[in-house]
């Protein structure tokens, strides 16, 4: 089988990497892919969102399986395009993945679903925020753009001047467009934040081992939010109790309400939690992997990933095996440009990768490179995502650390405190 993948950062690399591992797949393409999944796969220049392109070559070249690594062309309706075709993709429909293209559809069938989440409210229209606001006592809350908003759509305000001038930029400037022409306002939770994926065919669910991310620029979660600087995994904050729980409180009831809904959801559902004084309650939604975590929680899969997506999109994922993993824990550090998560410049070469490579149990991913004239240069804000196995968390973290030590361009820079936050706990 051949096996098309659309999208082109440290995910997809991520992705590239493990289906190539499956004695089913014969060839991988990315599309557009980077310089990282050039080597490890095959890229082809086509645009994620180009749906009739991406048909056209599945059909020409044999593709067995599409999996889809962002989240746009899962809103715009990829999954149903290539259903309409007879094309096998990994994904939620159009429908279904509204979970993640609208937060106030999540937050309602949340609600009917009964699920731990953090009380809400949601408005149309500015000046009814405002009074909203300005009425009610000043406690910290989050305010939300409803639609995709490439991460940026989200205000953690800690006083109600700072929520003023959220509801402000998403419903009077408009900054998010129609993104924004619905608004949550929610109150604020507190607690640490973990990422549980899960692989569903509508009716099975199978959970990923849970892994923290670390959103925020700089070291100790300071400075702005970003698509996330490294993550680790499994993540000792959620205990086999926790897990248990948020199964049976989360995952199983929202598969259900979807399912009830008439928007069956298949692919990977991924549920961002806060670990709360009163348990786990949902923040988000995500209808795909997450990223850095699929990194993370790929590089300790020991099963045929391709194997899996198969039997979900087939609707048989209740006859796999139970899922298979390498005991050791994973961390990944992401290596970004100067100035990200603002502007950037690109195109500086990156040496190093060889000497990097030979670490033993290092995979460098790359998210944002190209080859140009026979050498790796940046062309993204989060360049590459280093990720090791390590005995302990620690040793995990060491052994990227020394990897990222051989890797050099111009403003490369990274978190130093990757994986820091498991520390705290004895296991790890
Ligand atoms: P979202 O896209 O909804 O996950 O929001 C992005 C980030 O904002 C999350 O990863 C959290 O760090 C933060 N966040 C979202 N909702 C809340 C909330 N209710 N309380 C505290 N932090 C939140
Ligand atoms: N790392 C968070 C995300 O992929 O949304």
């Amino acid at each position: 089988m051949n096996v098309l993948i659309v999208g082109a950062g440290g995910r997809e690399h991520a992705l590239a990497w493990k289906i190539r591992q499956s004695s089913h797949v014969e060839r991988v393409f990315v599309a557009p892919g980077n310089a990282g999944c050039g080597l490890d796969a095959e890229n082809v220049d086509i645009a994620p969102t180009d749906f009739p392109r991406l048909l056209k070559f599945a059909h020409e070249n044999q593709v067995g399986l599409t999996v889809v690594g962002p989240e746009t062309p899962l809103v715009q309706g990829i999954a149903d395009a290539f259903q309409a075709e007879k094309l096998r993709i990994f994904g939620p429909s159009k429908l279904a993945a509204e979970l993640e293209g609208s937060k106030v559809f999540c937050k309602n069938l949340l609600r009917q679903a009964d699920v731990p989440t953090a009380d809400y409210q949601v408005f149309r229209d500015l000046q009814r925020a405002q009074t909203y606001l300005r009425d009610r006592e000043d406690v910290p809350v989050v305010v939300k753009a409803d639609g995709l908003a490439a991460g940026k759509g989200v205000f953690v305000c800690k006083n109600r001047g700072e929520a003023l001038d959220a509801v402000t930029r998403i419903a009077g400037d408009r900054e998010f467009g129609d993104a924004g022409k619905q608004i949550v306002i929610e109150e604020r939770l507190d607690g640490q934040e973990v990422s549980l994926m899960a692989i569903t065919d509508g009716r099975t669910i199978v959970p990923l081992t849970p892994a923290q991310d670390h959103k925020q620029a700089f070291d100790g979660d300071t400075g702005p939010n970003t698509g996330g600087m490294g993550a680790y995994c499994p993540a000792p904050v959620v205990s086999a109790a926790d897990l248990r729980r948020i199964e049976e409180q989360v995952l199983v009831p929202v598969v259900h309400a979807m399912k009830r809904a008439r928007r069956p959801f298949r692919g990977l559902l991924f549920a961002g939690l806060m670990m709360t004084n009163q348990g786990p309650k949902v923040l988000e939604f995500n209808v795909r992997f997450g990223d850095p975590e699929c990194e993370t929680v790929l590089m300790r899969l020991k099963s045929d990933l391709a194997e899996v997506l198969l039997a979900t999109v087939e609707g048989r994922l209740d006859q796999i095996s139970p899922l298979e993993w390498d005991p050791r824990p994973s961390v990944c550090v992401v290596m970004a440009s100067e100035g990200y998560p603002g502007p950037f410049k690109k195109g500086f070469p990156i040496r190093g990768l060889d000497e990097a490579a030979k670490i033993p149990d290092v995979k460098v991913f790359h998210a944002g490179t190209s080859m140009q004239e026979g050498r790796v240069v940046t062309t993204g804000g989060r360049v590459l995502a280093v990720t090791s196995l390590g005995a302990t968390i620690s040793s995990a973290k060491l052994q990227a650390y020394t990897a990222i030590k051989q890797i050099r361009w111009e403003g490369a820079w990274c978190r130093k405190d990757i994986s820091d936050k498991a520390l705290h706990y004895a296991s790890a």
